[in-house]
């Protein structure tokens, strides 16, 4: 079964994928951590992201179809989350073709006010070695520029800065949002609370996937 985890970018996805993968069993899909893996890597999928995910904009959608097979074949656990697909009415219609062999539970929409948004993101920092993620003010590392998990030097994504922020909420706005109105016609939405500390967070979405 795959819960897709939706919201806005800076909302928490892959900040509560990682608990629920860590306390709940979940194995976590992130098309934009296997994107970034892409760009590491040097590969041709790489080279085609790399400019777009840094001015913030989607990459085409049949590379990422690509990208979503590969991963779900590589996935033997039964609980899959999804953080960063579906991001268009396409990708969700793609989904739904899947649906023999992958069936959508539930679509949880971490719903945060905008205005948190930008701080959260401007503040991220996330490790080169092993992508943990930290945040300047509200999640620190104890040394300041180093991964707590490997000791790994803290990188601030390129898409992470004010300007670009802009662009993706925006994407997000045209794009994305379309997306919960999908999941509510197909009775999939629940949306979960995603302001206030990343704790109070995983609570809600802990009770919104026991009542599934
Ligand atoms: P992706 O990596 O998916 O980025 P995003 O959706 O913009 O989401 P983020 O990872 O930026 O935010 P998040 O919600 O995971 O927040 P986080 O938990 O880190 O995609 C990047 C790019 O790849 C896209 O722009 C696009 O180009 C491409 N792409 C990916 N998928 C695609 C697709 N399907 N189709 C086309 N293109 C695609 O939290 C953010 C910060 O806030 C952290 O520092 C964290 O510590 C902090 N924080 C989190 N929760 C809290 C809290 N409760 N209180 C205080 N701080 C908090």
């Amino acid at each position: 079964m795959i819960v897709v985890i939706t919201g806005a970018p800076g909302a928490g996805k892959g900040t509560q994928a990682d608990l629920l993968v860590e306390k709940q069993g979940f194995r976590k899909i992130s098309t934009g951590d296997a994107l970034r893996r892409q760009i590491k890597l040097g590969t041709e999928v790489g080279k085609k992201a790399s400019e777009l995910m840094s001015a913030g904009k989607l990459v085409p959608d049949d590379v990422l179809l690509d990208i979503l097979k590969a991963e779900l074949a590589a996935t033997t656990e039964e609980k899959i989350l999804l953080d960063g697909y579906p991001r268009n009415l396409s990708q969700a219609e793609t989904l739904k073709t899947l649906k023999e062999q992958y069936p959508v539970k539930a679509a949880l929409h971490l719903d945060v006010d905008s205005d948190v948004l930008m701080s959260r993101l401007c503040g991220r920092r996330t490790c080169g070695n092993c992508g943990a993620s930290f945040h300047v003010n509200f999640s620190p590392p104890k040394v300041e520029g180093v991964c707590d998990r490997c000791g790994g030097q803290l990188q601030q994504r390129p898409d992470d800065n004010e300007e670009k922020v802009r662009v993706r909420l925006d994407v997000y706005e045209n794009e994305t949002k379309p997306v919960l109105d999908f999941y509510q016609g197909e009775g999939l939405y629940v949306r979960v609370d995603g302001n206030g500390s990343t704790e109070e967070v995983f609570e809600r979405i802990s009770k919104a996937i026991q009542s599934l």
